[in-house]
């Protein structure tokens, strides 16, 4: 009998194919808190597959405590920064994401972020929720037009197009930066232009961040990008929180370094740098990039398709190169 692991409750339809045949076990963590790391590797001992949340650390101690009949961990998120890539290939374990089924769901929230971060939205709904006094007037909340403004990407994978897209059809222009250089495609149908992050960064209205976290981008937006950029820019990010000095962007916000930023994401989930809490120009999202019913289902099926196909001795579909 093959063992799956599910570390954390997941949509239960996902499961099905392991829950009705036989051949499969299904073990399922079924809480929605983080499982403790204790834990965690008592629940993998003897998996074949383990199927986890980009919460859980999936470390060389983990695929140990699994067993040498490991074959897959299929990650519940396009990210991966949770794997020790090096344990996996170490080990000869297959890693894989699940691309592709939050493009929309997470091109949405950069939107919306860049929407409520430029416009006050955030403001504005405070501001009634409290109760405050308010009435229309002519230079009641002003906030800034987004048409005809510079978006520039940071990370120009099928995220960063779609925001870009979607920012596009606002009436936005589009910079972006990416490891492998310009994008033709992109630059014809949304007539952007490839930059290096230092002139990306000085030109742009709003910053948006898609970059995959990384050594490399470990603090990719630090005090002297933060520098780099106009007073009058703003700041978003749905990518990863350590892309960005939390400090760094606190004290850039303190001194009117930068307009303002929109965040779905922060350096020490779910512990929000006090100092954002108490700016009106911040919006701030409790890591909602993928949250709609219709995503996390299709993220669990892909998931779950990627431990099957391994599983079955088939490739799987989405795979993290481990070497
Ligand atoms: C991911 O899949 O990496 C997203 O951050 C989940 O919301």
């Amino acid at each position: 009998m093959l063992r799956v692991v599910v570390t954390g409750r997941i949509p239960g339809e996902a499961l099905e194919p392991f829950r009705s045949d036989p051949a499969f076990e299904l073990v399922t963590w079924s809480s929605d808190e983080p499982i403790p790391s204790a834990d965690l590797l008592d629940l993998v001992r003897g998996a074949h597959a383990i199927i986890t949340l980009l919460t859980d650390r999936v470390d060389g101690d983990v695929l140990d405590a699994a067993g040498s009949q490991l074959r897959i961990v299929s990650n519940v998120a396009v990210g991966y920064n949770n794997f020790d890539l090096a344990a996996f290939a170490e080990r000869g374990v297959v890693a894989t994401t699940t691309p592709g089924v939050l493009t929309d769901a997470t091109a949405d929230i950069a939107l919306a972020l860049i929407l409520m971060v430029t416009r006050r939205l955030g403001e504005g709904e405070r501001a009634i929720r409290s109760g405050e006094p308010w009435k229309w007037g002519m230079f009641y909340k002003l906030g800034t037009a987004i048409a005809g403004r510079q978006l520039g990407i940071v990370g120009l994978g099928a995220i960063g197009r779609a925001t870009a897209a979607r920012a596009h059809a606002c009436g936005m222009t589009i910079a972006y930066t990416r490891r492998r250089g310009l994008d033709a495609e992109c630059d014809e149908t949304l007539g952007a232009h490839y930059v290096e992050l230092p002139e990306l960064l000085a030109t742009s209205d709003v910053v948006s961040l898609h970059c995959p976290y990384s050594e490399q981008t470990h603090h990719l937006i630090d005090a002297r990008a933060l520098a780099a950029m106009s007073p009058s820019a703003f700041l978003v990010n749905t990518a990863r929180g350590p892309v960005v000095d939390e400090a760094a962007l606190v004290a850039a916000l303190d001194a009117g370094r930068i307009a303002g930023a929109g965040l779905d994401v922060f350096e020490h989930e779910p512990m929000v740098h006090p100092g954002l809490l108490a700016r009106e120009n911040v919006v701030l999202l409790p890591h909602l990039g993928s949250a709609t019913a219709e995503t996390r289902l299709a993220m669990a099926r892909l998931a779950a398709e990627n431990a099957m196909a391994v599983l079955r001795g088939n490739e799987p579909l989405s795979a993290v190169s481990v070497c």
